[in-house]
């Protein structure tokens, strides 16, 4: 059995699908793993410690995809005319495909997946249970990107972060919120507080209320009869109705008219991202403070964001990143990586070195998205 890691091709993906801890597990299971040659550059990985994992490196993406019978990604392949590379016309038909495939996003590439007869998986739609927590890259990558904004946003930020009381004075630490205290949300908290900011932090779901203060921030309340109708029963956010929405940026409005740093990280699953903050907001805001939208890839949190571009708006500036986790590739590699084996593991018959999947398994049933040329997974057919 061959495992292929061809090297990621869209723009601005540093990552890639396995470092070579992950690579030496897959050879101890007794598969054998294709790299592409450079694949491992934009996270720091030389075509040397991938080779001395045990990985075959091989100079073209085309032997990669011919060769292998499992292919494993960071971002879904490349289509006619995104790229020089058509990787589409590359997946053999039969191959597994697994990577962050945007099913929701791309729909019409899922029905190419089932048209070629690829048999694919979408990282993103493993479900949130307990035995799928060293599987779960929503939650590996998420929490990175929330410490980089904090980070990112901390160095464009022209003032300190923590309150120093010196013999000259006291300066006030700088005020930090942060828009959905999710798995990203909940590390820039944590991430703010170590730098010795001042926190706020708001959410729609109930729960989150008393992990926000167990780290030490404030958590700002909208209409609390209201909160307990904004969750799913898989824990995720619902999206709320316009009554709820107008309150809440009107809450948020004085909020973020005394904040410095704005962390954003406001999603709900398969749908475009609600706006949080309006042009209205951001001209409220104060010159030199900080913007970070997590959730400009879904369409972002703030009606000003531009994708993949750091804006002025009268000195506010607003970072759009839409991919934050591609900026801190060697550990967001590392842990993808690691998501990846985990969820190998499920799939190999380590004994007999082959493919052995369960197909009732709740695990592979929540990633699949098509098999036998046919869209099977249930979230994407009810959409
Ligand atoms: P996410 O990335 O889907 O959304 C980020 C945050 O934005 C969420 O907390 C959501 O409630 C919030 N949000 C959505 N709409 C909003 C609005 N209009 N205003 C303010 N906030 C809004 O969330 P993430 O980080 O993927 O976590 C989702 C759920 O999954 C959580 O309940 C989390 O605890 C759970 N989870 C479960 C895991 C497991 O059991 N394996 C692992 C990690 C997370």
């Amino acid at each position: 059995m061959i495992i292929g890691i061809p090297k990621e091709l869209r723009s601005g993906e540093t990552r890639i699908a396995s470092t070579p801890e992950s690579i030496k597990k897959f050879c101890e299971m007794g598969i054998q793993v294709f790299v592409e040659s450079g694949a491992g550059l934009g996270a720091f990985i030389s075509d040397q410690s991938l080779s001395d994992a045990g990985a075959i490196m091989k100079d073209s993406a085309i032997e990669i995809y011919s060769q292998s019978d499992v292919i494993l990604k960071v971002q879904r392949p490349l289509e006619a005319g995104e790229g020089l590379v058509d990787e589409m016309a590359l997946l053999r038909e039969g191959v597994i495909l697994v990577g962050l495939l945007s099913p929701f996003l791309h729909p019409n590439q899922v029905v190419d997946y089932a048209k070629r007869n690829v048999t694919a998986f979408a990282m993103e739609l493993i479900p949130r249970i307990s035995r799928a927590q060293s599987m779960d890259v929503l939650s590996s990558q998420s929490n990175i990107a929330g410490y980089k904004a904090v980070i990112d946003s901390a160095q464009i930020y022209r003032r300190i972060f923590p309150m120093m009381m010196t013999a000259a004075g006291t300066v006030a630490p700088a005020k930090v919120v942060v828009l959905g205290a999710g798995v990203a949300g909940l590390q820039a908290i944590a991430t703010a507080r170590r730098l010795g900011a001042a926190v706020s932090a708001f959410d729609v779901r109930p729960g989150v209320k008393e992990q926000v203060e167990s780290l030490g921030a404030k958590f700002i309340e909208v209409e609390k009869d209201k909160i307990s109708e904004s969750e799913t029963e898989g824990g995720y956010a619902k999206e709320m109705e316009e009554d709820y929405a107008r309150r809440q940026r009107e809450v948020l409005h004085e909020t973020l008219k005394n904040q410095d740093i704005c962390i954003t990280t406001a999603q709900i699953p398969g749908k475009k991202a609600p706006i949080l903050i309006t042009k209205d907001m951001v001209s409220d805001m104060k010159a030199g403070s900080v913007i970070a939208d997590l959730a400009v890839e879904t369409g972002g949190n703030c009606d000003l964001s531009e994708p993949d571009k750091v804006i002025d708006i009268d000195g506010v500036t607003i970072i759009g990143h839409t991919n934050w986790p591609a900026l801190v590739p060697s550990d967001t590699s590392s842990l993808y990586g690691r998501n990846l084996v985990n969820l190998m593991k499920l799939m190999i018959d380590e004994e007999n070195k082959t493919l052995s999947i369960d197909w009732d398994d709740e695990i592979i049933e929540g990633a699949l998205l098509t098999r036998n040329k046919a869209i099977v997974n249930s979230a994407l057919l009810e959409v």
